[in-house]
């Protein structure tokens, strides 16, 4: 595990990361999480420029500031759909010593299809927010603060250009977790593939037990199947771009909901209700330890000069 620091220390005055001016930042795809991204970043200060396909796109995003070009430099960040993750790059202009990373909500293809083509220049990332909405018109500034990062560290990941994504995230009010793409993979299916699913069954069972029922359906039933005003085509390309982790975790909610119905409803009860104590840490900059803070369920939270700064819960 990293480094242990007092609570509190997380506070604590640091060394300035040395002063480097923050690479410019170019985002592909302008829709709901890379307007959002672009948006939160020029509102910022940052230097970003973007492109999209979509003509609308375009024209919201430079009205928030960002330079619309072809040509990309700095940290470029792909927000496309999952589909077109491998080939929106084609055509347009990349910086020699750019560094990628993405937004998309499955990482293994994405990573094995995008380190194929940059090697450890790309880095995978997840950000874990956005909403039920699409497109630019979906976009919110505010979209990030306070939602976790997934960043990945693969055993080929340039950390300096790892620390470099972290820091963009960090810019925008997240808090970044280190992950491996497969831990990642596995982890989001169980904590947001089933439930976009599971959303569908609940919705579409609902549906079939009649009008009265949907005429009474009211908060349980309304948190419970919220998601699925996404975009179809968005949810099937990530439940089936996570196939087996997203069928393996729906297995083991059909184990649960085989248990007697009172003990099912009280192990998720101690689930709703347990309050863990988290540890501030300082973690050096270094792959493994890094990846433990992730591992333990923590997060970094602040970029110091020769370490990080974030909390680990207590076990
Ligand atoms: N929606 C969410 O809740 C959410 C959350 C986290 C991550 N993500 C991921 O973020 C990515 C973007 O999702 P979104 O919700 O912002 O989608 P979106 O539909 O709102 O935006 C996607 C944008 O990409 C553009 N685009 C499509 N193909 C392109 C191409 N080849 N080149 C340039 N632009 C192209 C579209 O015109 C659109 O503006 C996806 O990979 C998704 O998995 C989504």
């Amino acid at each position: 595990m990293a480094d242990a620091a007092e609570p509190g220390a997380a506070a604590s005055p640091a060394f300035p990361v040395p002063t480097m001016p923050a690479p410019p930042v170019a985002v592909v795809g302008l829709g709901q999480l890379g307007g959002s991204l672009a948006a939160a970043l020029a509102a910022g200060g940052r230097e970003v420029s973007g492109w999209d396909v979509d003509t609308a796109a375009r024209d919201a995003a430079a009205a928030r500031g960002v330079t619309i070009t072809q040509e990309l430099a700095g940290i470029v960040v792909l927000a496309v759909p999952l589909t077109a993750m491998s080939t929106a790059l084609e055509g347009l202009t990349i910086a020699s010593d750019a560094t990628i990373t993405d937004l998309g909500s499955v990482k293994r293809p994405v990573v094995a299809s995008l380190e194929a083509a940059f090697g450890g220049r790309f880095i995978g990332g997840h950000p874990m927010c956005g909403t039920e909405r699409s497109g630019h018109t979906a976009v919110d500034p505010a979209l990030f603060s306070g939602a976790r990062w997934a960043l990945c560290l693969e055993p080929g990941t340039e950390l300096p250009r790892w620390l470099r994504v972290a820091e963009v995230a960090l810019a925008v009010g997240a808090e970044v977790v280190p992950v491996t793409a497969a831990e990642h993979d596995d982890a989001v299916a169980a904590v947001s593939h089933v439930p976009h699913l599971l959303a569908a069954a609940l919705a579409a069972a609902a549906a079939d037990a009649g009008p009265l029922a949907l005429a009474l359906a009211a908060g349980s039933f309304r948190d419970g199947t919220r998601v699925i005003g996404s975009d179809p085509d968005f949810v099937t390309a990530m439940v089936e771009g996570n196939a087996v982790p997203t069928a393996e975790a729906l297995a083991r909610v059909q184990a649960q909901l085989d248990l007697p119905w009172p003990e099912l409803i009280a192990a998720g009860h101690a689930v709703a209700t347990r309050q863990p104590v988290l540890r501030a840490v300082r973690v050096p900059l270094e792959r493994a330890a890094l990846l433990a803070v992730g591992r333990a369920g923590g997060a970094i939270t602040r970029r110091l000069s020769a370490f990080v700064e974030g909390w680990v819960p207590e076990p």
